[in-house]
């Protein structure tokens, strides 16, 4: 049903958690699969955008026909979007490391019974903001997600205004809605207009849905 609402439109979308090293062998981590960003991915090819997919580590296939970018962190996820730039539509489904330690160890921190190792964190860019809020070539719409325990609504409303962004898809990862890794997620859509809660839906289904959503907004769409 989306065949062609963006053909000839540019997409670039996150996916995946960021991997912040602690040393060679450690790092910071969060639960996201990849499920969610990948699935919007492929919702914006199925439309007949050109997409770029900027990746952190998951174990997904790249889907077909995106050029696909793998980052493991943060800072070069950050760097990786900046490349793909411009686009028509941006959308984060990354769970990106908020934190980062501020020093990555160049060899293994080895034990020491005198010494717990101590760990300062430093924050990482913020993409989403730093695309939203860029001066020339901002993409059209800009969407961030919201990934709550508590507030989900506050705090995506939020989010849309500190972040200046156009939509934020809100999900709670509370542990018992499965939302990480799991094959379905239940959603709000919120912008300046409102609050609109869709039902619970496949990963794949939201990102259909989602694409549909953005074609209808784009600057020379069809009302
Ligand atoms: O990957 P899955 O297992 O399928 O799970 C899907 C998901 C829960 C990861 C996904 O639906 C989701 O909610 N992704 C965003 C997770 C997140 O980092 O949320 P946040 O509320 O911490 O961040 C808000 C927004 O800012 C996000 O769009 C995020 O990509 C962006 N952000 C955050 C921090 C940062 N330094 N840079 C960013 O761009």
């Amino acid at each position: 049903p989306s065949a062609g609402l963006l053909a000839g439109r540019r997409v670039i979308v996150t996916s995946g958690p960021t991997h912040e090293p602690i040393d060679p062998v450690r790092y910071i981590a969060n639960r996201s699969s990849g499920k969610q960003g990948h699935a919007i991915a492929k919702a914006a090819l199925a439309a007949g955008a050109s997409v770029t997919l900027v990746t952190g580590p998951v174990n997904l296939p790249d889907p077909p026909g995106a050029s696909c970018i793998h980052v493991e962190t943060a800072r070069e996820m950050y760097r990786a979007v900046e490349a793909a730039l411009p686009a028509d539509i941006f959308v984060g489904a990354a769970a990106v490391a908020d934190w980062r330690a501020e020093e990555s160890a160049p060899e293994k921190i080895k034990k020491d019974p005198d010494q717990r190792p101590a760990l300062t964190l430093v924050e990482n860019p913020d993409i989403l903001a730093a695309v939203a809020r860029r001066g020339g070539g901002r993409p059209a719409l800009v969407v961030g997600f919201a990934a709550e325990t508590e507030n989900l609504i506050d705090n995506a409303k939020a989010k849309l205004a500190r972040k200046g962004c156009d939509m934020i898809i809100a999900n709670s990862v509370r542990s018992e809605a499965g939302t990480f890794g799991g094959e379905r997620n239940k959603v709000a859509v919120v912008t300046a207009a409102g609050v609109d809660p869709w039902p619970e839906l496949t990963k794949g289904e939201i990102g259909e849905r989602l694409i549909v959503a953005l074609s209808k907004l784009l600057p020379g769409a069809a009302t």
